[in-house]
């Protein structure tokens, strides 16, 4: 198993909430397992893991579709247990995967403008657990939602943890999210540093609804978000299944941006569930924008590079 170490690279382009790259590889003699780094959880945001795992779970994609590409024939078996999802192991013929090294490299998110436009139907019909909501339906929950999170001291400082917003940052090019991965001009990242230094003091003067106000708009267009309904307590599976539909999805030219705070926040994503008829709430694993981008996103750090 240790021809995967030179893969490692490209198994680290699997996409991770605040771009923490949580996953951890220990190799053993015929078995690689698969665990978590707890200084790179989100405890604040993600308080049941369920981002945590769902990363974990497209870590372990792309780690088989990389490595079926590499003609090495590696499986993964489910064995949750202290810090660990399972284990990479040998199997008798490289992972089925229509997918490729190279789609793993030209996936990322783009939190840009997008094209006005739905998803086709038959585009839609093949991405299994994903429901499919009108933006314009979401855009009165991202604004309540933005509010609850940005309201909140511990999940603002969590966030600001993992901003690079200035290339002087020492981890600018290993984690986190970039300005230029956020997609905000100088000015934009220079006012979002400076509004969360001053947080503390703002904070009661209303700096949350500014915040929050930054996202205005973002919905109110023509397009198309994808929420993955599935069980609680099965997201690494899940995890796997969203790193698929977002490759099928970057095969056909349209870009995810993920809108997760919706699902965050109790009562918006109770009121989501309620829209959607979804009975549990807790069944609502991500939420995601989705469209054509007018223009690429600029590709984000990785503690491992090629
Ligand atoms: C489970 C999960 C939740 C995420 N939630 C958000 C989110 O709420 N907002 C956002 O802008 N990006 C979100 N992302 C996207 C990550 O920030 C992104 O994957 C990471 O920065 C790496 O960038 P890349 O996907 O372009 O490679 C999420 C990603 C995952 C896997």
């Amino acid at each position: 198993m240790n021809e995967l170490r030179a893969l490692e690279p490209d198994f680290w382009r699997a996409p991770s909430a605040h771009n923490t790259q949580p996953w951890t590889l220990t190799y053993g003699a015929d078995e690689v397992a698969v665990g978590w780094d707890p200084a790179r959880a989100l405890p604040i945001s993600d308080p049941t893991e369920r981002d945590l795992r769902l990363s974990l779970g497209a870590f372990v994609e792309c780690c088989l579709i990389v490595s079926a590409d590499a003609g090495l024939s590696v499986a993964f078996r489910p064995d949750p247990g202290p810090l660990r999802a399972g284990f990479l192991h040998g199997a008798a013929q490289p992972y089925r995967t229509p997918f490729t090294t190279a789609d793993v490299r030209a996936r990322g998110a783009n939190r840009g403008e997008y094209h006005p436009g739905r998803l086709p139907d038959e585009v839609a019909a093949g991405l299994g657990g994903m429901r499919r909501v009108a933006c314009r339906e979401l855009a009165d929950l991202l604004l309540a939602a933005d509010l609850h999170q940005f309201g909140d001291r511990e999940v603002t400082r969590e966030l600001r943890a993992w901003l690079r917003l200035t290339r002087r940052h020492r981890r600018y090019l290993l984690d986190g999210l970039s300005d230029r991965a956020l997609a905000l001009s100088r000015l934009e990242s220079l006012a979002l540093r400076a509004s969360l230094a001053l947080y503390p003091a703002l904070r009661p003067l209303g700096l949350p609804r500014v915040l929050a106000g930054a996202s205005r708009g973002l919905l109110d267009y023509d397009g198309d978000v994808l929420v993955l309904v599935g069980a609680a307590g099965d997201e690494v599976e899940q995890g796997r299944l969203l790193m698929r539909h977002w490759l099928t999805l970057s095969g056909l030219g349209y870009t995810t941006h993920p809108l997760s705070q919706i699902i965050d926040c109790g009562p918006t994503r109770e009121e989501l569930a309620r829209r959607l008829g979804v009975d549990d709430p807790a069944s609502l694993l991500h939420v995601a924008r989705v469209g054509r981008p007018k223009a690429p996103a600029a590709p984000s750090a990785r503690v491992k590079e090629g």
